[in-house]
Parts: structure tokens; sequence; C-alpha cells
């Protein structure tokens, strides 16, 4: 790593009551998050969710209906060319060229931020090097696989070292071993200083990253906290109970506590804990409740919207 950033310890991003509609369709109705200096904050998501278009504002791409936002200290719609100057952005769609190999795609963005001649080259080595890419560096990247192709998006974009990056979605789509490798080429981002904001549909995906997740469902920003917190909120697993008789539903539900989702004879709840289960049933026991199946899931990203949600409400 050989980028050091010497950055007053404040906050890099900062958003406040963000708000966007396309045509009648309101997708952000009120976003606040905050980036530190020199973290990691992973905006979590469903498809749709409006994360891409948060992603959009903050890098003065497009414009809010309302609300305000900072980067670098810079407002997005008021300085956009001083906050265009510290950023890096890989978009969710890939932005490097098939039809040229990884090293000209890198020399080709150099060119783009007035690197010329041999600046512009050395500059593309240190990134081939940097993201794993040298022994494919002559080879035309439409032969690359998937995760080549996401490293180099990613080298593209700190062609200028930026402070501040910006990953939509950077492993959609990945093989595990792809997302994991880049989930290593992201971590050495953080500690040589790059403030980071992600946007991932993966839990464990935040989880491994983030210093804070932010979560958002329907335009809104229903939890904002650390991976460890956001965890203890939805348990780290489900527990799926199928019930002898619906009509016990209500009653289950009561001997379980708050957590529990029900839908007609299958309850949910997320275990907080090692004897969670055995006080589970113990109450459902003691409750006259009859259980017919019982069956342990690690927890999707469906089940941390539906606790949260159920939470908010
Ligand atoms: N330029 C646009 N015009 C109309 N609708 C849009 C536009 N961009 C996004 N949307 C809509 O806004 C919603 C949120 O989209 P997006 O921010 O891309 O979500 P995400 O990145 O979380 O999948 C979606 O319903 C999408 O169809
Ligand atoms: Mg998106």
């Amino acid at each position: 790593m050989n980028v050091i950033h010497s950055t007053p310890l404040t906050d890099s991003v900062r958003a406040r009551g963000l708000t966007k509609s396309f045509g009648g369709n309101k997708v952000l109705a009120g976003i606040d998050l905050t980036v530190p200096t020199g973290s990691l904050l992973a905006l979590l998501g469903p498809n749709g969710s409006g994360k891409t278009t948060t992603v959009r504002i903050l890098t003065t791409l497009l414009a809010p209906d309302g609300g305000t936002a900072t980067v670098g200290g810079h407002d997005v719609t008021r300085e956009g060319v001083a906050v265009r100057r510290m950023i890096g952005l890989t978009a969710q769609q890939a932005t490097v060229d098939d039809l040229l190999t990884g090293r000209e795609n890198l020399e080709l963005f150099a060119g783009l931020y007035h690197l010329k001649g041999r600046r512009a080259r050395r500059r593309a080595e240190e990134l081939l090097e940097r993201f794993d890419l040298a022994g494919a560096a002559n080879r035309l990247v439409g032969t690359y696989s998937g995760g080549m192709r996401r490293r180099l998006d990613l080298a593209a974009s700190m062609v200028s070292a930026p402070r501040i990056l910006f990953l939509d979605e950077p492993t959609t789509g990945l093989d595990p071993r792809s997302r994991a490798e880049l989930w290593s080429v992201i971590r050495e981002l953080l500690a040589s200083g790059t403030t980071i904001l992600l946007t991932t549909q993966y839990l464990e995906e935040a989880d491994q990253l983030a210093d804070r997740v932010v979560v958002i469902s329907g335009g809104r920003v229903v939890a904002d906290d650390s991976p460890a917190a956001l965890k203890r909120q939805v348990g780290t697993e489900r527990l799926v109970l199928r019930l002898s008789a619906t009509a016990d539903a209500p009653r289950a539900a009561a001997a379980l506590g708050t957590y529990a989702g029900v839908e007609e004879r299958e309850l949910t709840l997320a275990l907080q804990g090692p004897d969670h289960l055995r006080r589970a049933l113990d109450a459902l026991h003691r409750a006259g409740v009859g259980v017919e199946h019982v069956e342990l899931r690690t927890p999707t990203l469906d089940d941390v919207f539906f606790e949260l949600t159920a939470a908010a409400a």
C-alpha cells in the first residue's frame, strides 16, 4: 500500500434527510447516514431499496429532491467539482472496456485524471500489482473472470488515489471465492486509510467488512448500528416451529415473546444466545402448545428485514 492520507478526524460522508422521487415513486423518503473518516459503512438493502440512488446522489451524479449531503466536507449539490476530486466510484455496472487489456483500461483511466506517458504507465503498473492482476495485465478484459473484472473496476476507481471510495454492490454475482478475494482487497484499502461506503444485499458481507451498517427498506433507514449489535438484534439463528394446531399460535407467540413471527401454524424466532432454544421449547411446553416440527436456519436478509421492520412498527 502506498497511499497515505492525513485527514483530520471528521466525518467523510454525511447525509441528512435525503429524499428522491422518480415520477410519483418516492424512492428515498429521508435518508440519514454518516461515514466517519477511515471507516467502512455498509448500506444494506434488498433490490430496489434505493442503494444506487443514494450512491448516485452522494457521488454528484443525481440531484436530491430534498435534504443535504457533504462528502469530504463539500456539499454534493453546490460543490460538485470539489466532491468529485476526492472520490472514487465503482458503479454497479462495469465501466471497464472488454475490448482493451487490463493495462490499457487503467492507462485510459489514468489519462482521464491527466496522468500522461510514463506516469500513466507507472500508475497502471502499481494498480495491476496491488489488485493482483499483473499476470493478466496484457489480456483482453473480455477473457477475465467475474472476480478479475470486479478487481479491475476497483483498480480503475483508485487511479486518482481517492480518499473516499463508493462501491456499489461490488460482489453481487461473484462466486464465494472471488467474493472473499475482493473482501481482502477492500480490507487493504481500508487499512491504507481510504474511507469506504459500500452497498450490499448480503448480511454476511456487511458483517465481514463494515464498522457500521445502515439498513434501508422502502426508502427509509430501518437500522443504523454495528454489525455485532445488528446480529444481537436479529439473532444468529432462526428457530422455525410448526405447531400441531393453528389455534395455538397466539398462545405460542405470547409464550415466546416479542421477536416471534407467526404465519398460520409456523412460528419464527430469532435465537439470542446458546440456551434460548431450550428456554423457548420449555416455554411452549409450559403453555401447553404442541409442536410438530422444529428447524434451525441461519438468518437470511429477509429475516433481518422482517425483524427490523417488525421492531420498528
Ligand atoms: N432513473 C430512474 N428513473 C425511474 N426510476 C428509477 C430510476 N432510478 C431508480 N429508479 C427506481 O428507484 C428504485 C430504487 O432503485 P435503486 O436505487 O437502483 O435501488 P437498489 O440499488 O437498492 O437496487 C427502484 O424502484 C428503481 O426502479
Ligand atoms: Mg443498485
